[in-house]
C-alpha cells in the first residue's frame, strides 16, 4: 500500500489525526489491537466528504502495518523513512508497543509518540531506540480531539535530522497562526517537546482555574445568569486583551447548552454537572501532576499553576468533601453586596472584573514560561521561548491573540534559554502586569468576603506581591530557621570583609520547651 505514515492507536486523538494527515494527502495506515476501533476509523473516513477513504488502510497487525511501507529503508534512502505516529496513554501502552514494534524496524526509521509524556520517560525511549538507528521523537500536540482532526499544535523534541524529515508533514498538518506560519517548530532535542506540552498543559491548569473560579463568582456572588455570563465572556472572545482566547470562547459557547449528555436545565447544562474534575493519572491526565512537581524540583514559583491543581485534587473526592463539610462548620459562598449595585456601576465593575482575568492569565503563561526557561538551562535544551509562543498561537488549548499580539513581539529577540524571568527582564511584561493590579485585587476581595473559592486568582496576586515585594515576611522565618537549624543568614548591610554572604549565624540561646 506504499503507506507514508502509520499511526497506531485509533481512539479520538489517533482517530482525529488518521483524517487529517489523509485530507492532506498522505498514505495513512491505522493501527489498534482492537479492531473495533479501527472499523470506526474507516467509516468515519468514507462518510468524511473531506477525506480520500482510499488513502487509509485499517490493521490490527503491527507487523502487517509495517511490511504496507514501501520496502527500500536503507541508510543511503533517508527520504523514504518508515514514520510511525503514537497516540496512546502515556507509560506502559507505550512501552508495550515499543517492545513490539522496534524489532520490526530498521535504522532510519521514525517513532513520534504524540501522547502526553513525563520527559524523563521520552530521553529513555530515545536512549533505547537510538541503539538500532531508529529516531523517537516526543511530541506533544495540543488542542484536544478537534483539533486533532482540524488542525493541533505540536512540540516535536528530536534531533536536527529528525525534524528536517518530518517538518514538511508537520506544517501541512498543524493550525496556522494569524499570520499564516504553521505552530510546529522544534523545541529542542531529548525531552524537550514533552517537556513544553506538559508546562502548556500547566498553564491550561491554571487558566481553566481562573475562568470557573470567576463563573462561578459570577453566577453565584453577583447573581448573573449564565445566559449573561455566556455574553460577557463572548464580549472578551471577541475584544480586548482576551481576544481570541480558546477557552474564554468554548466557555461562553459551553454555557449557552441547555440540552446535552442527559441533562436538560433552562439555566444550561452546567448546572447539572458534578462539580469533581478528576485525573486519571495513569492514562493521559498526568501532566498537572508533573508540572507541578517540576515546579517544586526546579525552584521555580509557579503558585497560580500550582493551587489550580491543588483546586483539582480537592474537587476530585466529592463524597470526603461533603464529610469534610459536616466537621468543618464554616460559611460557605455568600451573595457579594456588589450584586445590589446599579447596572451603570455593574458594568464598571465587569471591567474591573475583565481587567483581573487578562492579569491572572497573563500571569499563568509568565510563570510558566519561567519553568521551561529554568528547565532549558538546567537540561542544555536551547529551547527558543519565543518558539513556544509561536507554537501557542493556533491550535492549542492555551491560545489567544495577546500570545502574537502581546507575548511574542516582546520575547522574540531573546536567544535561547534567555530570558529567565520575563518580570526581570522585559520591563512591558511587568508593566502589563501592573495595570491589571488592582482589579485582580479588587476580585480576590470580593471573593475573601463572600467565602468563594478562588485559589488560582488568589495565587495570582499573591505572586505579583511576592515576586515583586520589596520586603518580604521572611526575615522572621530566616531568624527562625538559622535559631533552630543553623540555617545561617545574609545581612541587609554590606558584610564585614573575609564573611562570605550568607555566612552568618547567631548562637541563640535555647532552653529545652523553647
Ligand atoms: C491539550 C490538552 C490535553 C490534555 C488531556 C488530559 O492540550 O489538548 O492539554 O492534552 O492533557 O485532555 O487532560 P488533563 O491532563 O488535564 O486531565
Amino acid at each position: 500500500q506504499d503507506l507514508e505514515i502509520g499511526i497506531v492507536g485509533s481512539g479520538s486523538m489517533g482517530a482525529g489525526m488518521t483524517l487529517l494527515f489523509s485530507e492532506h494527502g498522505s498514505k495513512i495506515g491505522c493501527y489498534d489491537y482492537d479492531g473495533e476501533a479501527v472499523k470506526q476509523v474507516m467509516e468515519e473516513a468514507k462518510k468524511d466528504s473531506s477525506v480520500d477513504e482510499s488513502l487509509v488502510h485499517g490493521f490490527t497487525s503491527l507487523q502487517k502495518l509495517v511490511d504496507a511501507f514501501p520496502k527500500s529503508n536503507s541508510d543511503s534512502d533517508s527520504d523514504n523513512r518508515r514514520v510511525f505516529v503514537l497516540s496512546l496513554p502515556h507509560g506502559k501502552p507505550v512501552d508495550g508497543i515499543l517492545d513490539e514494534l522496534l524489532p520490526l524496524l530498521e535504522k532510519g526509521d521514525i517513532i513520534v509518540d504524540g501522547g502526553n509524556e513525563w520527559w524523563e520517560e521520552t530521553e529513555r525511549r530515545q536512549r533505547k531506540t537510538k541503539e538500532k538507528g531508529v529516531e523517537w521523537v516526543g511530541m506533544g500536540v495540543s488542542g484536544g480531539y478537534q483539533a486533532a482532526r482540524h488542525g493541533p499544535s505540536m512540540s516535536p523534541g528530536c534531533s536536527p535530522e529528525a525534524w528536517e524529515y518530518l517538518k514538511p508533514y508537520l506544517e501541512k498538518w498543524s493550525a496556522k497562526a494569524p499570520n499564516g506560519e504553521p505552530c510546529v517548530l522544534r523545541i529542542g532535542p531529548g525531552g524537550a517537546g514533552h517537556y513544553v506540552k506538559m508546562i502548556h498543559n500547566g498553564i491550561e491548569h491554571a487558566h481553566l482555574s481562573i475562568l470557573c473560579e470567576i463563573r462561578s463568582l459570577l453566577k453565584h456572588q453577583l447573581g448573573y445568569s449564565n445566559d449573561e455570563i455566556s455574553s460577557v465572556f463572548e464580549s472578551w472572545w471577541k475584544e480586548g486583551p482576551l481576544r481570541g482566547n480558546f477557552l474564554v470562547g468554548i466557555g461562553y459557547k459551553g454555557l449557552k447548552f441547555k440540552d446535552g449528555g442527559g441533562i436538560h436545565d433552562e439555566e444550561g447544562i452546567v448546572e447539572g454537572m458534578e462539580d469533581k474534575v478528576t485525573q486519571d493519572v495513569d492514562k493521559s491526565e498526568g501532566t498537572g501532576t508533573w508540572s507541578t512537581k517540576e515546579i517544586a524540583e526546579r525552584h521555580v514559583a509557579a503558585p497560580a499553576i500550582a493551587a489550580s491543581h491543588q483546586l483539582r485534587i480537592i474537587s476530585a473526592d466529592k463524597f470526603e468533601r461533603l464529610k469534610v463539610a459536616k466537621n468543618l462548620d464554616i460559611p460557605q459562598p455568600s451573595e457579594a453586596k456588589e450584586k445590589k449595585l446599579d447596572k451603570k456601576a455593574k458594568d464598571e465593575l465587569l471591567k474591573t472584573i475583565h481587567s483581573a482575568v487578562y492579569g491572572a492569565v497573563l500571569s499563568a503563561f509568565v510563570q510558566g514560561l519561567h519553568i521551561i526557561t529554568r528547565a532549558s538551562k538546567d537540561q542544555k535544551w536551547d529551547i527558543q521561548l519565543s518558539d513556544c509562543l509561536k507554537i501557542w498561537r493556533a491550535g492549542c488549548i492555551i491560545q489567544s491573540d495577546a500570545i502574537s499580539e502581546f507575548l511574542l513581539p516582546k520575547v522574540e529577540k531573546f536567544g535561547p534559554n534567555e530570558p529567565l524571568n520575563l518580570l526581570r527582564d522585559v520591563p512591558e511584561v511587568a508593566q502589563e502586569l501592573a495595570k491589571t493590579y488592582d482589579s485582580l485585587k479588587k476580585v480576590c476581595m470580593i471573593a475573601l468576603e463572600t467565602d468563594s473559592v478562588a485559589p488560582a486568582l488568589s495565587a495570582s496576586l499573591e505572586y505579583l506581591k511576592a515576586v515583586g515585594g520589596k520586603n518580604l515576611p521572611t526575615d522572621f522565618e530566616e531568624m527562625e530557621l538559622d535559631y533552630f537549624g543553623h540555617h545561617n543568614y545574609d545581612l541587609k548591610r554590606k558584610p564585614e570583609k573575609g564573611h562570605e554572604k550568607g555566612n552568618y549565624h547567631t548562637e541563640f540561646s535555647r532552653t529545652p520547651g523553647v
